[in-house]
């Protein structure tokens, strides 16, 4: 781009999309894009997927070690105890249920929370990060029970935080394929790197602005279909394509058209996404028990036709869409789901940005017009 001459403000080119700039150090986790390998703390997200559970991961993230069974047991009673809401708070997630979505009222909902806590200094953080880690899972139930016009099931503190989650969602004991699918996912999600929601939320946090405010403003770049709203629109695509027949018009339309496909493509990873190969797995084992390929078979197709035109990566949206769906989620809780995972990552995050904190606070290149002759309103 030609900037004028004499522009003072004018300095480097900007990189769109900040595209493999690093912005700072993290112990929390690393992608290596190349070869698709995902690490927590060290540990390769293979070790963890099918063998621990999303308390677990909390542990990890939060202490930067796998827990012992003491620590485990303490850690699962903490985010059991976490998951209740203020009566206030459930009086305005009736207000909103059916006039927004559900991701937009679970936003409304951390803000709200923030009214609740105190200001604590940095080493009572952890408590406070860990209420909201259960919290966004009730409140999830909670948006789900009530526009539904079903009664609110409380939380069981005895029971893992994925088992209690299912239940306090569907009103019935979830099956152990269901608890070990909705662990997985809440695994694999928990953190990814500087992903652009955890990114916000630091760049908040870097403020000192205080978690509830960095917690909201992940949660709103979590929203949009280029970050997790991609798993709820890939679902709505499997839906549409409906038969394995179809699958090959539609892609050809999509990309005829310059359409995204949600679910496909990624900025870090140039191989498959070091979480698909599970969620697929897992997925498969979900319909599998319903004893219901259909749409599994669609997804399936699906990614075949796309990699047939284009080597496109599949991202960690595709399979997640049809093990939710496998889960009776419906595709507008997709969204919210995946924030009930990351927000172990985001927390872990912001309590590692106040730990070392510096503003994050970068330029931008003004390429406008300059040395502009004012004229008062009147000449105007
Ligand atoms: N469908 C079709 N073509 C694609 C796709 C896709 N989903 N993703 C990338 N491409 C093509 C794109 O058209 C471009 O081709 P060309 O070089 O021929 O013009 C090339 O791949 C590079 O794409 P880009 O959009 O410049 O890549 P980016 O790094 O800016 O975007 C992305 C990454 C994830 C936003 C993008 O791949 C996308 O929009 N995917 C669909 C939405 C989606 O699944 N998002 C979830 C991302 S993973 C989870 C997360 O981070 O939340």
């Amino acid at each position: 781009m030609s900037l004028p001459k004499d522009n003072k403000d004018s300095i480097p080119e900007p990189v769109k999309g900040l595209e493999g700039i690093v912005a700072a150090d993290t112990n929390l986790s690393s992608v290596n894009g190349e070869k698709g390998i995902l690490r927590y703390c060290g540990y390769n997200i293979d070790d963890l997927a099918f063998n621990t559970t999303f308390e677990e991961t909390i542990c990890l993230l939060y202490d930067n070690e796998l827990p012992n069974q003491e620590r485990l047991e303490e850690m699962t009673k903490k985010v059991g105890e976490a998951r209740v809401l203020p009566d206030e708070v459930i009086r305005i997630i009736t207000e909103l249920v059916g006039k927004t979505s559900p991701m937009s009222t679970l936003r409304t909902v951390v803000s709200v929370l923030g009214h609740y806590e105190k200001n604590v200094p940095l080493k009572e953080l952890p408590p406070k990060a860990l209420r909201l880690v259960g919290q966004i899972s009730t409140a999830v139930a909670i948006i789900h029970r009530l526009r539904k016009k079903l009664p609110i099931i409380e939380a069981d503190p005895s029971k893992g935080h994925a088992e209690d989650f299912l239940r306090m969602l569907h009103g019935k004991e979830p099956t152990k394929i269901q608890v070990d699918a909705l662990n997985l996912y809440l695994i694999l999600l928990a953190d990814h790197g500087f992903n652009a929601s955890t990114f916000s939320a630091r760049v908040t946090a870097g403020t000192l602005a205080n978690l509830h405010s960095a917690i909201t403003s992940a949660v709103g770049t979590l929203s949009g279909p280029l970050h997790g709203g991609a798993n709820e629109k890939a679902m709505d695509m499997i839906i549409e394509v409906g038969t394995k027949k179809n699958a090959s018009k539609y892609i050809q339309n999509a990309f005829d058209s310059k359409q995204k496909i949600m679910g496909f493509g990624h900025r870090v990873y140039k191989v498959d996404d070091a979480r698909k190969p599970h969620l697929k797995k897992m997925a498969k084992k979900l319909w599998e028990e319903k004893n219901e390929m259909k749409l599994f078979e669609v997804a399936e197709e699906i990614e075949k036709q796309v990699k047939d035109r284009k080597p496109i990566i599949t991202n960690v949206d595709f399979y997640s869409a049809p093990l939710l769906y496998g889960l009776d989620i419906p595709t507008d809780l997709f969204t919210p789901l995946f924030a009930m995972s990351r927000i172990a990552g985001w927390t872990a995050h912001v309590l590692e940005q106040y730990r070392n904190n510096r503003l994050i606070r970068p330029r931008a290149r003004y390429v406008g017009q300059i040395d502009r002759t004012f004229r008062p309103i009147e000449q105007r």
